[in-house]
């Protein structure tokens, strides 16, 4: 045979040598086998496994309480919503909404405080607003009853209670606030009344008291 290269597939010319040679480079072509785990997906798994173990932590960081209301992912529901809420609160503005509650004091006493003459007294200008705030708590919080003069008028009728008793049952806070706005609306200007202080007259100054108050016993006390 000859040893002229074959023209159409350049393996040569069919002879021993000519294949040998031909696959010799073909099997240089292929990776040599190798012992373990090859190395790029094992660094694939790493990083990913990481990304996943990074991933979780942030989402409890920043979770919001899983609220859909919650836009800041640093919120934190268990501390943020009770420091929020207890830092807006007026007692003046919670006050006023007591006091103009439906059949609370406004039925009586009116939107502008000047109440009706002949039936309700007036709290705008008042001493009795304006003056010792152990009788005007008690008032509040078990009623007035009999004759009791204000502002130089006498008015004899019932109030009913608010602090315990009547329908409202009010507690210390609200009591607080509503007598706080009295005194600060219409012109009006005492101090804030301390839900403390109505605490200590609810339960100790005239604790078990359960009927309303005259003007005498009021007066009686300083
Ligand atoms: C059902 C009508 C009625 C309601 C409701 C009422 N009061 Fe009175 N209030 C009276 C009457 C009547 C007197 C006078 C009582 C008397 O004659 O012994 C009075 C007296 C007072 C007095 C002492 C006198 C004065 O004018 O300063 C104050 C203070 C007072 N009320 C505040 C309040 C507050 C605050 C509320 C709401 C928490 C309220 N009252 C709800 C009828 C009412």
């Amino acid at each position: 045979m000859s040893a002229v290269p074959d023209p159409v597939d350049g393996l040569g010319d069919g002879s021993d040598e000519a294949l040998q040679r031909a696959h010799a480079a073909l099997l240089s072509n292929k990776p040599e086998p190798t012992e373990g785990y090859p190395v790029m997906p094992l660094f694939l798994l790493g990083l990913l496994s990481s990304l996943v173990f990074v991933g979780s932590i942030y989402f409890l960081h920043f979770r919001g309480g899983l609220s859909a209301l919650v836009y800041d992912e640093r919120f934190d529901p268990n501390t943020a919503s009770k420091s929020a809420v207890v830092a807006q609160v007026d007692p003046v503005a919670a006050g006023k909404r007591l006091y103009n509650q439906p059949g609370a004091c406004v039925t009586c006493h009116q939107a502008n405080g000047m109440g009706i003459p002949g039936a309700f007294p007036p709290l705008v200008g008042s001493e009795w607003v304006l003056g010792s705030e152990e009788r005007l708590i008690r008032i509040v919080l078990h009623g007035l009853a009999g004759e009791i003069k204000v502002k130089g008028v006498v008015y004899n009728s019932v109030m009913p209670a608010f602090g315990e008793g009547g329908g409202f049952n009010w507690n210390d806070e609200r009591v607080a606030n509503v007598l706080s706005y009295i005194r600060h609306e219409w012109g009006n200007s005492a101090s804030l009344v301390d839900k403390a202080k109505v605490t200590e007259i609810r339960t100790q100054a005239a604790a078990g008291r359960n009927k309303a108050w005259t003007a005498a016993e009021l007066e009686a006390i300083p």
